[in-house]
C-alpha cells in the first residue's frame, strides 16, 4: 500500500451473472490528478465509479483510499467527506430550493433531518451562497429546483459538491444530458473548481474531445479492461479506433 496514491486498486474483479465485466489487476491514481475514464457503452466505466464510490460492494480484490480498504474500513460519514459523488442525473430533490438542495453536501456530516427542515447555522448558508456564486447561480438561490434547465440544475449539483469540499470528485457523465455547448461550459467549470481547490477528479465521459482538453490522464476501458492507460497527448486516433472498434483488438498497456 502507498499512502501517496487516493486510490490504491489490486487484483479487482467484478462478476455480474456469472460475467466478469470489470477485471482490474493494478490500478493507482494520485492526489490532484484528473482522470477521464473512456470507453464503449458497457465497458465498465460506471462500474469502477460505483466501486470507487462505495455504492458498489460486491467486487472481490482490494480497494483503498488512502490506506483504508474502502469497503470495511470507513464510515459513511468520513468517507463523504473525502469522496463527492456527481451522478448524471444529479440526485437533486425538485421540490426543495437550490441553497437547500447545495445544503444537502453536508447530508454526510449532519444528518438528513437537518438538511430537510434547513435546520443549518447562518455561517453554511454562507457558505452556499458562496458556491452558488461560484457557479453562477446566485440569482436563483430561492429558487425551486425543479425549476431550473438541466445545465443550471447541474451547476446547483457542482455547488452542492464544493460545500462538501471533498478530496476527490467522481462523476458518472456530468455532462452527457446537456447540448455541446452546455456540457463543455460544465466541464470547464468543474475542472476549474477541482483545481482551485487541488482535489483528484475521476469522470467518465463520452466526449474524447472533453478528455484530452479538460484532463491530465485518460484510462480506457474495453469489455471491463484497461485497453490504455495514457496521458492525452499519447491518444492517438488509431488507439481509439482500436477501442471504440468491435474486433477484440490487442491490449494496449502503457504508463
Ligand atoms: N447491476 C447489474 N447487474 C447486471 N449487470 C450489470 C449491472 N451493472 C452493470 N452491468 C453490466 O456490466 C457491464 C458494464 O456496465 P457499466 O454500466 O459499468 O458500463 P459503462 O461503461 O458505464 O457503459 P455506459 O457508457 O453505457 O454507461 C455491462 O455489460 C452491464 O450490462
Ligand atoms: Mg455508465
Amino acid at each position: 500500500m502507498n499512502s501517496e496514491n487516493i486510490f490504491k486498486i489490486t487484483n479487482l474483479s467484478q462478476v455480474y451473472e456469472g460475467k466478469e465485466v470489470l477485471s482490474l489487476p493494478e490500478l493507482s491514481i494520485k492526489p490532484g490528478e484528473k482522470i477521464a475514464l473512456i470507453g464503449s457503452s458497457g465497458a465498465g466505466k460506471s462500474t469502477l465509479l460505483g466501486i470507487l464510490s462505495g455504492t458498489i460492494d460486491t467486487y472481490r480484490g482490494e480497494v483503498y483510499i488512502h490506506d483504508l480498504p474502502i469497503n470495511t474500513c470507513i464510515s459513511k460519514k468520513k468517507f463523504h467527506r473525502k469522496v463527492g459523488i456527481i451522478r448524471q442525473h444529479f440526485d437533486l430533490v425538485g421540490e426543495l430550493s437550490v441553497i437547500n438542495n447545495v445544503l444537502a453536501g453536508r447530508l454526510g456530516e449532519w444528518g438528513f433531518f437537518k438538511s430537510l427542515f434547513s435546520l443549518f447555522v447562518p455561517q453554511e448558508k454562507k457558505k452556499a451562497v458562496s458556491a452558488l456564486t461560484r457557479v453562477g447561480l446566485i440569482h436563483k438561490t430561492y429558487r425551486k429546483t425543479s425549476t431550473l434547465s438541466g445545465g443550471e440544475q447541474q451547476r446547483v449539483a457542482l455547488a452542492r459538491i464544493l460545500i462538501q469540499n471533498p478530496e476527490v470528485i467522481l462523476a458518472d457523465e456530468p455532462v452527457a444530458s446537456l447540448d455541446p455547448q452546455r456540457a463543455e461550459d460544465i466541464l470547464k467549470l468543474l475542472v476549474k473548481l477541482v483545481d482551485e481547490e487541488n482535489e483528484t477528479l475521476i469522470a467518465s465521459l463520452h466526449s474524447v474531445e472533453y478528455a484530452k482538453k479538460y484532463f491530465t490522464r485518460i484510462i480506457a476501458l474495453k469489455d471491463g479492461v484497461i485497453f490504455f492507460d495514457l496521458e492525452p497527448k499519447e491518444v492517438t486516433e488509431e488507439k481509439l479506433s482500436s477501442l471504440y472498434s468491435f474486433k477484440g483488438d490487442e491490449i494496449i498497456h502503457e504508463r
